[in-house]
């Protein structure tokens, strides 16, 4: 990849950085990430020591990460970890990276969920919003579903590193749950629509948490179809979807029996999570 083992720090750096220029918009920080991986140490050591000089070894594991990346696939997934409201959960292909956008409906919930509450987060991936939950709310009961036995073994890893009580369990969106038994009913589910252009750049990520139909919006009805009979009379619904999603969500919520119906927006302006009441 560079001119040899005599390389420094800040020589392989910039090496990386220009490989990746034209298939990452983050080739600066997706080099950093990886060679401080590669080295094992903290990315400050970059900073500290642009002059070291890594062993073969290093510049090897650097290197296959260079490819893997060239080849699509996204840093986390080499790393085997993302940050996610404060905590360090593992992630592998069989989760959705979770995703900064959906730290905006762990803030609206929290705000919203008491000690003994009891919260249920559909489609759970990695663990992050229902691991976030726990770890803000220690006092709410907690459990998550998902479809595949792969996210849930990932969430449950995830659980047991963190040491927070959260019960994961198989099934699709509310089928595990008994009547009227939450009070606070969370979902980040697919939303992109069957042919999307977004999705080329998402070909790492399974297809199950990304894709729902022709207009992205099914498992969004199938999740406001079944929430009236697993939720409290009055209990909340918390969901996210796309930017352009907002009204249909909303239309969805009303004609479920929902009221205090609304959205909100991320610090780009969008409304990317609308949320209920059901009716007492
Ligand atoms: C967009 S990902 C969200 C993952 C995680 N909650 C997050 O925010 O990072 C959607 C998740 O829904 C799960 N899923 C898809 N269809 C499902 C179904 N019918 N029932 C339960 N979970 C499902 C997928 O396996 C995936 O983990």
């Amino acid at each position: 990849m560079g001119d040899g083992p005599s390389e420094t720090v800040g020589q392989l750096l910039r090496a990386a950085r220009d490989r990746l220029g034209a298939r990452s918009e983050s080739a600066g920080l997706d080099a950093e990430l990886l060679l401080a991986a590669a080295l094992g140490k903290p990315r400050s050591f970059l900073y500290a020591w642009p002059d070291h000089v890594p062993t073969a070894s290093v510049r090897e594991r650097f290197d296959h990460a260079l490819t893997d990346r060239l080849e699509g696939q996204p840093v986390a997934y080499t790393l085997g970890v993302r940050e996610f409201f404060g905590l360090e959960l593992a992630v592998s292909p069989a989760v959705l990276i979770p995703r900064p956008d959906t730290e905006l409906l762990v803030e609206h919930a929290v705000a919203h969920i008491d000690a003994g509450h009891a919260v249920a987060d559909l489609g759970t991936g990695s663990g992050a919003i229902a691991l976030a939950v726990a770890h803000e709310r220690p006092g709410a009961r907690v459990l998550a579903t998902d479809a595949s036995p792969a996210a849930l073994a990932v969430a449950r890893a995830n659980a047991r590193r963190l040491d927070l009580r959260v019960d994961l369990v198989a099934g699709d969106w509310c089928a595990p749950l008994a009547d009227a038994s939450v009070d606070c009913l969370l979902c980040n589910p697919p939303y992109i629509a069957e042919g999307d252009p977004h999705l080329a750049a998402l070909s790492a990520e399974p297809a199950s948490a990304l894709v729902s139909g022709r207009d992205g919006l099914d498992a969004l009805r199938a999740i406001v179809a079944q929430a009236p009979r697993v939720l409290r009379p009055g209990g909340r619904i918390v969901l996210e979807h796309g930017f352009e999603q907002a009204a249909a969500v909303r239309a969805l919520l009303a004609e479920a029996g929902f009221r205090d119906i609304d959205s909100e927006r991320d610090l780009g302006g969008h409304e990317r999570i609308s949320f209920g009441r059901l009716r007492d």
